[in-house]
């Protein structure tokens, strides 16, 4: 694969997304790390950040829950209080003092919840009131598993309040200081619960039709951009990963369904949203495959290539991302920017690494979502101190 051609853009190149100057194309993917004891973010979340924090860098947090009832992991850090806006102050200055952009990812769950997570034990809310199948299993704060319980399925009135917490986390993040915030629509949580035809069995005007599906997240969108302004706003859908039983008969029309609709909300309000960041259905976490119906390599570049030729606006690609496929997606126009997960777990300065070419540190799947503050968090090395420990790439 050529490494970048002189004239076109490269991984390393600076982007325009809307009114942010990023000094590269590389982006710290959301990623949960059940380090915010109690739903509040501590210092070690200011470490982790700035550690991963580079000049003109784009960073989207951890999913941040919108509510009391959005959790389904321990330790999940919320935008729902004061008490949490004046935590991730310290986050979002100390991210800042480096020069970095943050962007912090509004979460709810659904039914990937647990009566332990819910506030009087109750049960968690959905589009449905099936459960998330056996094969599947929750983390509890034991550190034990449980199957997924029976979900409550929302009654019609009832989602234009979850819009509202939408709305509300939004301007919390802004009064703590963020860049802006992404809706997680994605990876089989309650957005993705309403636009899967897999789950979605309702009869009400969220159900049914495409575009019925798609309502709930459009409404969450139009709510959160008309608090804070399309251009603090990104997007994230994952159309062909299946993760908690995410299923859709046709992912590449409910992608395109869905960025046809964003597209000709972004024409009504004049402006752009920040960006649209897709989950690439070769992604497989937990040891498991992801993507319902795994097609070549080719099959899923057209995947990502038509919802990016589709989409009027910054598109941000993820999952499964090593350096040369993204330096490879940059090049070929293929993606605005790409966002790292894991391996930006495992390696803080990964920026300075994939530009250098040095080796990466593996990174330990035990540790991802345990509670230390340390151990697995913040104890990676930086190259600077890294002794020749690394492993190379390829065995990643
Ligand atoms: C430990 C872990 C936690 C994650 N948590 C989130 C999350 O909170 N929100 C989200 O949208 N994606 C989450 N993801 C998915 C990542 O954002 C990313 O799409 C995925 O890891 C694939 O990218 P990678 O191959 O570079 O790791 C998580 C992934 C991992 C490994």
């Amino acid at each position: 694969m050529a490494e970048a051609s002189s004239q076109g853009p490269t991984l390393f190149s600076p982007f325009k997304m809307g009114k942010f100057n990023l000094s590269h194309r590389v982006v710290l993917a959301p990623m949960t790390r059940c380090r915010a004891l109690n739903g509040l973010p501590q210092p070690a979340l200011a470490e982790y950040y700035t550690q991963r924090s580079t000049n003109g860098g784009f960073l989207i947090t951890e999913g941040t829950l919108v509510s009391d009832t959005g959790a389904g992991f321990p330790h999940v850090p919320g935008i729902y209080n004061d008490e949490q806006v004046e935590a991730w102050k310290k986050v979002v200055d100390a991210v800042h003092a480096k020069g970095a952009i943050i962007f912090c990812q509004l979460w709810h769950v659904g039914r990937a919840s647990h009566e332990v997570y819910q506030p009087g034990g109750g049960s968690p809310i959905s589009s449905t009131d099936v459960p998330i199948s056996r094969r599947w299993r929750i983390l509890l704060p034991d550190a034990s598993h449980a199957t997924y319980p029976k979900p409550r399925r929302l009654e019609t009135p009832e989602i234009l309040q979850v819009v509202e917490h939408y709305r509300q986390a939004a301007l919390n993040a802004i009064r703590a200081g963020f860049d802006g915030i992404e809706i997680h629509g994605a990876h089989g949580y309650l957005i993705d619960q309403f636009l899967k035809d897999g789950i979605n069995d309702r009869t009400d005007e969220y159900g049914g039709s495409l575009a019925n599906r798609c309502k709930f997240l459009l409404q969450v969108v139009q709510a959160v951009v008309g608090a804070v302004g399309a251009d603090r706003v990104g997007v994230r859908i994952s159309p062909a990963i299946d993760h908690l039983d995410a299923v859709d008969s046709a992912p590449l029309t409910l992608g395109l369904g869905v960025i046809e609709r964003l597209n000709k909300l972004q024409q009504d309000w004049g402006s752009k949203l920040t960006y649209l960041h897709v989950t690439q259905p070769r992604y497989a976490a937990y040891g498991q495959t992801e993507s319902g119906k795994p097609g070549s390599d080719e099959e899923e570049a057209v995947f990502m290539r038509t919802l990016r030729n589709a989409y009027r606006g910054t598109f941000v690609a993820s999952g499964g991302y090593t350096r040369e496929l993204g330096i490879h997606a940059v090049a070929s126009r293929d993606a605005d920017l790409v966002s790292y997960g894991r391996l930006f777990i495992s390696n803080p300065d990964l920026v300075l690494r994939l530009k250098l070419n040095a080796p990466l540190t593996r990174y330990n799947r035990k540790t991802f979502y345990t509670q230390d503050p340390v151990v697995g968090y913040t104890d990676y090395p930086f190259l600077s101190n890294a002794n020749g420990k690394e492993e190379p790439l390829s065995r990643l």
